[in-house]
């Protein structure tokens, strides 16, 4: 007897939000493995379709669908263009996210507005109107998952994306508290550093301090959220909402920050950890070398990752 149909995804028509490259991407082809037709959204064209290509190449279902998530007519229009498309929508995946590093003593208002922007508003606004779309469907049902990150518990990047993220998972939890009376789940999902584009000038000192910072150690890809994708997408998790359930591989349970030992490899090599982020660079065209890295980076993120980690070349 088995209960794997419980993540069959099958004949549900899914929207990821930031599906180029990077998470976006990892969780469109997740869901469209598990059976989902796919929308990719995405403000960048020219790679939001080759992912869109990518997952109709490997058998499945997908369109591209341009929009920029913090323009709230864009954002209604990219749901209506997804249901003229499949009908219906069960599965939206709000991921669209960006960070602007710098020192808060510093940093201008208009880099805070963009990022609340994009992170906060952006997701309310692609909430709201697949909600819209998923009360007034029969059956009126579906499943939301909000990308948030470690970053909304723990003071990690800077106060503009911490902030954005802590908003995300409140806003979470009173969302599934609203529309659970319409058999909407809301959840969201923490990740803790994933190598995508976003991190494509994380030093290799850092990277190494985050493997031996985190219990499973190796640093995160975007495919180690492919399980937490699908369960929350799928009829596995009917009974959980308003979760903010963190995959990052241990690395927020380590408090005092202390190097640990290993007794085995972590399942994941340092080579196998690049993968994706190295075809997320191609798609791209950014260049970068053979450990992934971009080399244009400006010093001052890379130093700003050093600092952060506490750590010297
Ligand atoms: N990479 C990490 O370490 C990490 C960790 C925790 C959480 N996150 C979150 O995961 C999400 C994805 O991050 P990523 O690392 O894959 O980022 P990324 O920069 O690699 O990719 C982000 C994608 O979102 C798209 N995008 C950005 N702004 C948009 C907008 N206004 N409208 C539509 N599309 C837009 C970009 O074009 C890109 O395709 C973000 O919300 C991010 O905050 C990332």
């Amino acid at each position: 007897m088995s209960d794997l149909s419980l993540f069959d995804l099958k004949g549900r028509k899914a929207l990821v939000t930031g599906a180029a490259v990077g998470i976006g991407r990892g969780c469109a082809l997740a869901l469209a493995r598990a059976g989902a037709d796919v929308a990719v959204v995405d403000r960048d064209a020219a790679a939001g379709t080759k992912t869109a290509e990518e997952i109709r190449s490997q058998g499945g279902s997908s369109l591209f669908v341009a929009c920029d998530v913090t323009d709230k007519s864009q954002v209604q229009a990219m749901v209506e263009q997804v249901v003229a498309q499949f009908g219906r929508l069960d599965i939206a995946v709000n991921n669209a996210g960006i960070a602007i590093l710098g020192a808060d003593e510093e940093i201008d208002q208009a880099a805070w507005d963009k990022v609340v922007a994009v992170n906060l508003t952006g997701t309310f606004l692609c909430a709201q109107a697949a909600a819209q779309q998923m009360i007034r469907q029969t059956p009126t049902e579906g499943k939301i998952i909000n990308i948030a990150s470690m970053s909304a518990t723990i003071a990690n990047c800077n106060a503009s994306y911490d902030a954005s993220k802590a908003g995300v998972v409140h806003m979470t939890k009173t969302l599934a508290a609203e529309w659970g009376r319409y058999n909407i789940n809301v959840n969201c999902i923490s990740p803790s550093y994933v190598l995508t584009p976003m991190h494509a000038s994380t030093p290799l000192v850092v990277r190494q301090r985050i493997r031996q910072l985190t219990p499973l150690g190796h640093v995160q890809r975007p495919e180690d959220l492919h399980g937490a994708v699908i369960f929350l997408a799928s009829a596995a998790s009917d009974y959980v909402t308003g979760l903010d359930l963190m995959v990052d591989g241990g690395h927020t349970l380590n408090a005092w920050l202390t190097p640990l030992t290993r007794s085995v490899p972590p399942r994941v090599t340092p080579q196998q950890e690049t993968v994706q982020l190295k075809h997320d660079l191609q798609v791209l065209g950014w260049p970068f070398d053979a450990e992934g890295i971009n080399p244009d980076v400006h010093p001052e993120i890379a130093d700003a990752f050093k600092a952060a980690f506490g750590v010297r070349e």
